[in-house]
């Protein structure tokens, strides 16, 4: 099979490496790549978003199957755009833009869980027509306070003020400033919720699903949780708290009612839904929902599937979900993300990597890095994510470590206590 894989981020080097070992892998392309992708598929330069230049791309290569990483893509409608007849052999793994709707829209998706009494946080939807209402909200309850951008806005559009005064700024800044454009116009205000967070992935045909291992990723910049959020600075993978009654519960109040309600409102799905949970007094509630991997979460989640990963796709397409293994192992998985000084606010890049040659008991997967002029060298602000497995926590957050230690370039940060408060579990 000739498979085509939209991004360039650490999620797409570790499907890439999955996709490599799968038994009826013909051509691996990826679309654009980065300087790890290379090594188990070929680069093409094309924009994930290019739609054009993708179909042409598929046509002239005898693509089969198209899998779409990031959200982009997904949002902007690539599911729809391959229903067209001269396209339609070709199996597309990508929400339909409707489904993508529930990250590319908060509103939409708070609508969403409401609807089909899936449980969530209270909200106010609040546009320039009803900013008076934000301000009494904000008269009425205490801080913190909630306030989420509508629309995509890089993993930015989240603010948890401390106050009122700084809540009314904030929200200025988004719904009169447009500070995230069109993505701010509206912003959806919720009720703070105080618990511990973790992340249930599945790989859905719209229909029926599959259980995928879960995750608990670190956002802050700095350890103890402090600084500015990142897109995720470490992963780990299966959550110590997450527990089978607790799964079941994630099962029959949220996954169960997100499908059915795909069903009930006509909402195409062929992929991977993210389920961003808080545990709230024994209580599962959603955050949000990603209409993709996470990153770093799929550095995390595949190297503990044993599956063929291309194996599970079919298995979607035919309708055969309900009997796949997945193959989830025994083992613990932990990532720690190396990014570029000054991350997540202005790097440098262009720096020459070294040393990855020299971890033997880890997976390096590529986030923002480049070839230039034969040398790999840093291209983004997180870096590489290098993900360790063991029989425990502990082991594989051994193994991430001691792989780090043999890895150099100019500025590079880390975090140092990915998952050390589970480490005695
Ligand atoms: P989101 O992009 O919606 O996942 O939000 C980003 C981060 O903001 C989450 O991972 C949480 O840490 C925090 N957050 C979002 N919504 C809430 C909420 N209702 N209560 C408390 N924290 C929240
Ligand atoms: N790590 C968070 C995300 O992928 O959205």
């Amino acid at each position: 099979m000739n498979v085509l894989l939209l991004g360039s981020g650490g999620r797409e080097c570790a499907l890439a490496r999955k996709l490599r070992q799968s038994q009826s892998l013909s051509n691996l392309y990826i679309a654009p790549g980065n300087g790890g992708t290379l090594e188990y598929g070929k680069n093409r330069a094309i924009a994930a978003t290019d739609f054009t230049a993708i179909e042409n791309f598929c046509l002239e290569n005898a693509i089969d199957i198209l899998i779409c990483g990031p959200e982009q893509p997904a949002v902007a409608g690539i599911w729809d755009y391959f229903q067209k007849e001269e396209l339609k052999h070709i199996q597309v793994v990508a929400p339909s833009q409707k489904s993508a709707m529930l990250e590319g829209s908060k509103a939409f998706a708070k609508e969403f869980m409401t609807k089909n009494n899936i449980p969530t946080a209270q909200y106010l939807e609040i546009t320039q027509d009803n900013l008076a209402h934000a301000y009494q909200w904000f008269d009425e309850k205490s801080p913190p306070y909630v306030i989420k951008a509508d629309g995509l806005a890089e993993g930015k559009g989240v603010v948890l003020p401390e106050s009122k005064e700084e809540a009314t700024k904030l929200i200025d800044e988004f719904i009169l400033d447009r500070k995230f454009g069109a993505s701010s116009a509206k912003v959806v205000l919720e009720e703070f919720l105080d618990g511990l967070e973790f992340s249930v992935f599945i790989y859905t045909n719209g229909q029926q699903y599959v259980m995928l291992p879960n995750a608990k990723d670190y956002k802050r910049r700095f350890e103890g949780n402090k600084g500015l959020n990142t897109g995720g600075m470490g992963c780990i993978s299966p959550v110590p708290f997450v527990d089978k009654a607790l799964m079941e519960q994630v099962e029959s109040q949220v996954i169960k009612p997100t499908i059915n309600g795909l069903q009930k409102d006509s909402m195409p799905y062929t992929g991977f839904i993210y389920f961003g949970l808080i545990l709230c007094q024994g209580q599962a509630k959603v955050i949000e929902y990603n209409c993709r991997l996470g990153d770093p979460e799929t550095e995390v989640i595949l190297p503990r599937m044993d599956c063929d990963l291309l194996a599970l796709f079919q298995a979607g397409f035919s309708n055969q979900l309900e009997s796949f293994n997945p193959e989830i192992s025994h083992q613990s998985a932990s990532t720690v993300m190396l990014v570029s000084e000054g991350y997540p606010e202005a790097y440098e890049k262009g720096f020459p990597i070294t040393g990855i040659e020299n971890v033997h008991q880890a997976n390096v997967f590529h986030a923002g890095t480049t070839i230039k002029d034969f040398q790999l060298v840093t291209n983004g602000g997180r870096v590489l994510a290098v993900t360790g497995l063991g029989e425990n926590l502990k082991e594989a957050l051994f193994n991430s470590y001691d792989a780090i230690e043999r890895i150099r370039f100019k500025g590079m940060k880390f975090r140092s206590d990915i998952g050390f408060e589970f480490e005695g579990d």
